[in-house]
């Protein structure tokens, strides 16, 4: 009998974790596998062929531990290595195994908000680069007005645990104020970072502001993707298993990601080729 399979949640760190705390949330019988590439942490200031690189073997890895479906929750992995994944990787060495990105369910929530068509995008400066957020909506809707905004200093900002400082504030402010200038009504937070920060964003942009936040709509996403794909749905082991794999093992990985989490995580450590 075939051994039943995972579901892989992936990202470039520990940032990802906030994602899957909302997947497991929305799918809490599943078994799942999450790999955080915390050994090259960050993606987000790389070059588009080293992110496909990294991004290609935490696919293989996620694979050979018999994951059968592998979400990125990385948007910078989504933006700039997705396409060519599920094009060329995926079918070459990983016959009919799914991988899916963050930036689409996160452009449809994000159309279907907004009022007044104007949406705006934080995210790194790589996911920024890739235009991969206005490529998106735009194939939704071409009348949509996008406006991104790279935010480098955020990440490093809540990895040293600085979320809540004052420092923060500052760069949030700054961030957010060529945004606010476009009268944008809907603000895509486009990093697994800045979920955590979403209260914070929330006092500055207004209560009006819409605040698209992945952690918050990509469980929905996935149940529904997995009603509509009963194929790929019957193969997954549903015993609530949560297995956690890292690239380096540190303190900061155990101790923030049991915060992104929202509950204790114990962490294996994986070595990728
Ligand atoms: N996980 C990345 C993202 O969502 C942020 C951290 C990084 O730059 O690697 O874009």
């Amino acid at each position: 009998m075939q051994r039943k399979k995972f579901i892989g949640i992936f990202d470039s760190g520990f940032g990802g974790l906030d994602i899957m705390r909302g997947i497991t949330k929305a799918l809490p019988d599943y078994d799942f596998i999450y790999l955080g590439d915390t050994a090259r942490v960050p993606y987000g200031t790389r070059s588009k062929e080293t992110i496909y690189q990294f991004t290609k073997e935490a696919v293989d890895f996620l694979f050979g531990k018999n994951c059968e479906l592998v979400i990125f929750a990385c948007n910078t992995a989504s933006s700039d290595a997705l396409r060519l994944i599920q094009k060329k990787h995926v079918p070459e060495n990983h016959k009919n195994k799914k991988v899916l990105g963050v930036l689409i369910p996160a452009a449809e929530v994000a159309y279907e908000v907004s009022k007044n068509k104007k949406i705006g995008v934080m995210a790194t400066a790589s996911t920024v680069a890739s235009k991969s957020f206005a490529r998106e909506l735009k194939k939704i809707d071409p009348e949509i007005k996008i406006y991104q905004q790279a935010c480098p200093l955020l990440v490093p900002l809540v990895e040293a645990g600085e979320q809540n400082s004052e420092i923060t504030e500052t760069a949030l402010r700054k961030y957010l104020k060529p945004l606010l200038a476009k009268k944008i009504d809907t603000l895509i937070l486009g990093c697994t970072h800045y979920g955590i920060l979403e209260r914070k964003i929330k006092k500055i942009a207004g209560k009006e502001m819409k605040i698209v936040s992945e952690s918050k709509i990509i469980g929905r996403k996935l149940k529904d993707y997995l009603v509509r794909h009963p194929e790929i749905e019957k193969k997954i082991a549903k015993n609530k298993r949560r297995t956690f794999y890292s690239t380096d093992l540190t303190d900061n990985f155990q101790k923030l990601g049991s915060k992104f989490f929202g509950a204790k995580i114990e962490v294996k450590k994986a070595s990728l080729k």
